[in-house]
């Protein structure tokens, strides 16, 4: 990953997550086929279109990936899709046409749960915590596929995350709104995820608080977590993409390195405010 946008920012440590150093006896992990797919993304929902139940079809073959070490950001207006497309590589829409594969493998016809099991942790942009839980037991839930021991894991998310050590035996619910982030984050990670989906994980926090946030999460990233994110705060968010998606009515508008679609005439006039 070096060379990457994202280098000299966070700290080096990959104690985090180890996607690919998994112990034998992880249940988590365990058991699963691998399907290597070479040369292609570790996540990608590819060509997918589908909408709400019976509903018109929001995503028009709307294609978003993510590959090992990256972070990839999904910008586009209000409504564009993006929590669409996000929902749709996490199973929670039926795609009438188009693929989701993981690690080479199809896992399109998957609950979400079943994807969960398989390696995806997912922060939804709304509701993604239980307000009424302390801190700690949101942490224990996150972790509720898992039978083995998740005292450590719960220290690694304290180490990244250290107010929330301080606050674990608070409300969720009481916590500002960049410590509800965290809190959501933290509890994607309790599963030991093989790739991190966060929709808006910067939503109403002020500027100090996104930067933070984006500290962190890179710092996740550099762990070898793939990371796929929708952000409201495009420009900020495609300087530390490695790959960026621009979706406008549920299609692909534009696509390519974040530092590409930062320099594009065409995506800053539209999507950047000039
Ligand atoms: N549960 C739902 N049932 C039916 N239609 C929905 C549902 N959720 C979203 N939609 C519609 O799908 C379209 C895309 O919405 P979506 O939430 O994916 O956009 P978005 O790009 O995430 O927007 P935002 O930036 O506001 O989060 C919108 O027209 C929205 O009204
Ligand atoms: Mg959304």
């Amino acid at each position: 990953m070096s060379g990457g946008p994202y280098d000299d920012r966070g700290n080096h440590d990959a104690s985090i997550t180890n996607p690919c150093g998994m112990a034998e006896d992880d249940p988590v992990h365990a058991g699963g086929h691998e399907h290597p797919a070479p040369g292609g993304p570790f996540l990608i929902g590819e060509a997918m279109t589908g909408g709400y139940g019976r509903g018109a079809d929001i995503l028009h073959s709307c294609t978003i990936a993510v590959d090992r070490g990256e972070i990839a950001v999904i910008v586009g207006p209000n409504g564009a899709g993006k929590s669409t497309a996000m929902k749709a590589v996490f199973g929670m829409l039926s795609l009438r046409e188009g693929m989701v594969r993981l690690d080479g493998e199809d896992i399109t016809e998957l609950s979400p749960q079943a994807r969960v099991r398989k390696g995806m942790g997912f922060v939804p942009q709304t509701h993604n915590i239980f307000t009424s839980m302390t801190v700690e037991e949101n942490l224990e839930m996150g972790a509720f596929i898992r039978r083995d021991d998740i005292s450590g894991t719960m220290e690694q998310v304290f180490d990244l995350f250290p107010i929330l050590k301080d606050k674990r035996r608070q409300a969720a619910g009481e916590l500002s709104g960049g410590q509800r982030q965290q809190v959501a984050v933290g509890r994607a990670l309790m599963t030991k995820p093989k790739v991190l989906m966060l929709d808006e994980p910067t939503a109403g926090v002020s500027p100090i608080v996104m930067d933070e946030l984006f500290d962190r999460i890179i710092e996740v990233a550099r762990t070898g977590l793939p990371v796929l994110m929708v952000e409201q705060n495009a420009r900020q968010a495609l300087a530390i993409a490695d790959k960026g998606y621009v979706l406008v009515q549920g299609r692909n508008a534009h696509t390519g390195t974040g530092k590409a679609l930062l320099a594009d005439d065409e995506v800053r006039r539209s999507f950047l405010g000039g």
